[in-house]
């Protein structure tokens, strides 16, 4: 992951081109006529604008000058945009580029913008599309340099207001947010559990182009692969028992905007099949219906487990893999940005107080003391407990002891070694289930009721954990 962009850009940049009322920009096209059309075209809107063959005169051109914007050809002789895009990025991280592409050439466009380009532009445009996006990246340029990107104005604009903190880690997450959101590319959001994997899926999704349809949740792990199956693609009339009627399914529920699926890792190999080839022929077919119908949807998908591992393993299917991580995206645990702790105290602290009408402060020693843990339940850990601190504590002050930071550690003593809450969670899980097979006679339909599980889920995490009906230690070995 390159260090992001926009992480070092100072508070103001002396000798800005955006200075002036109207920006600056560069067409670079080696297409004559194509190069001029959009060079008159912004002059008549006002901006200054100075044209370039090809990306080497370009480069020259930047040397010489100050532009706001830079609006490329990504094919042309010699120097092509994308080397442009990065002479631009080191001579002068603030421009905002704009890359134009043929149709058809998508896939160009969407490494641009992975490689820090601000937005592309499908060939042939219409005029006033243009003018919108060198508007929008002007304006984004000038924000830049005018006020921090961290700056509330800034996450306000962008729908980065709910997600708190200047780490450089969650600076780099933000930065390549804004920069993947206005492409459609598939996005994977891996991270562990309570680390805001929903929260950026939502920034994705409100920085898109897409932020005025919906945006449509689904958690594979909360119900059964058949209801899954349905509830994603819908049913026809009389698919099974209790079809009184035909539904859509949530892809088209999401039609022109987002489907957020979470907790991917989650489901079979036939979902998964069923899921690649929706994504791949952009159509779905709902069950027990012949017709397909077509859907436009971003698809942004998030897990918690090491799903690179999980192909090894062959428990999830290598192609979806790709096909999902067009751009992967990790939120780091909070262990490793524990500079964001007492933001993030203080974050919940005024929404607490908000919601209250509450004065709670934390004093210094509290926040000091939340940093020198290891939050292996992450932002949701941190969030829970100041929401009881705040609760349960009488005073106007939250000190260090009223804060119960003392997760139960599944009765392991402290000075064992640390294992990490996907593996503590895992052991949890073997150790319930084999005291279930224990206690119900192996009846798997019995223990899946127990446990308040589908038998789905149930057969799946004891394939997961490798636990075999009829191979389980007794009672005593369990524990
Ligand atoms: N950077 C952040 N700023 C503010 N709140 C945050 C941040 N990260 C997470 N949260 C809050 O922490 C909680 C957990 O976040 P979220 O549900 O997005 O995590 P998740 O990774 O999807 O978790 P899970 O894997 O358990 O589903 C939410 O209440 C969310 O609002
Ligand atoms: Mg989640």
């Amino acid at each position: 992951m390159r260090s992001g962009r926009m992480v070092d850009i100072p508070e103001r940049s002396p000798g800005s081109a955006a200075a002036g009322a109207c920006g600056k920009v560069l067409v670079v096209d080696d297409q004559k006529n194509m190069r001029a059309t959009t060079a008159i075209l912004l002059r008549q809107a006002g901006y200054r604008v100075e044209e370039a063959e090809d990306g080497a005169s370009a480069i020259q051109r930047l040397q010489q000058d100050a532009f706001d914007v830079v609006l490329t050809d990504l094919r042309m002789p010699s120097t092509d945009g994308m080397e442009l895009l990065r002479a631009v990025q080191r001579a002068s991280p603030e421009t905002q580029v704009i890359v134009m592409t043929a149709y058809g050439t998508i896939e160009s466009a969407v490494e641009a913008i992975r490689l820090g380009a601000h937005d592309f532009l499908e060939k042939p445009f219409k005029e006033d599309e243009v003018l919108v996006r060198v508007a929008k990246a002007l304006e984004k340029r000038r924000l830049l340099c005018e006020v921090n990107l961290f700056a509330d104005e800034f996450r306000k604009r962008y729908g980065l207001e709910h997600i708190v903190g200047r780490s450089p880690a969650m600076r780099d997450v933000l930065d390549r947010v804004l920069r993947v959101a206005p492409t459609d590319a598939t996005v994977l959001i891996s991270g562990e559990s309570g680390t805001g994997k929903e929260l950026v899926a939502r920034a994705l999704h409100v920085t898109s182009r897409r932020a005025d349809r919906p945006f449509v949740p689904v958690n594979c792990a909360a119900i059964t692969e058949t209801l899954l199956e349905s509830e994603l693609f819908g049913h026809a009339r009389g698919a099974f028992t209790g079809a009184t009627r035909a539904r859509r399914g949530l892809f088209e529920e999401a039609d022109g905007g987002t489907l957020f699926i979470d907790e991917i890792g989650e489901t079979s190999p036939g979902f998964q099949a069923r899921l690649l080839r929706a994504l791949q022929e952009g159509e779905i077919r709902r069950v027990g219906e012949s017709s397909p119908v077509q859907v436009n949807v971003r698809v942004i998908a998030a897990t918690n487990q090491e799903l690179r591992r999980a192909v090894a393993e062959k428990r999830f299917r290598e192609d979806l893999f790709y096909r999902l991580a067009v751009v992967p995206l990790r939120i780091p645990p909070l262990r490793e940005r524990l500079d964001d702790v007492p933001l993030l105290a203080a974050h919940f602290l005024q929404r607490f107080n908000r919601r209250t009408g509450g004065d709670k402060v934390l004093t210094a020693e509290a926040a000091a003391r939340l940093m020198q843990h290891d939050w292996p339940g992450n932002v949701r850990e941190l969030e829970n407990a100041l929401e009881q601190a705040a609760a349960l504590c009488p005073a106007r002050e939250i000190r260090a002891d009223d804060v119960q930071i003392d997760v139960f550690r599944l009765g392991r003593p402290a000075a064992e070694p640390c294992v990490t809450l996907a593996e503590a969670v895992e052991e949890a899980e073997r150790r319930a289930i084999q005291a279930a097979l224990t206690r119900c006679a192996q009846d798997l339909g019995r223990i899946s009721r127990e446990l308040g599980i589908s038998s789905t889920t149930l057969w799946r995490k004891m394939k997961r954990l490798g636990i075999e009906v009829g191979v389980h230690p007794g009672p005593g070995d369990a524990s």
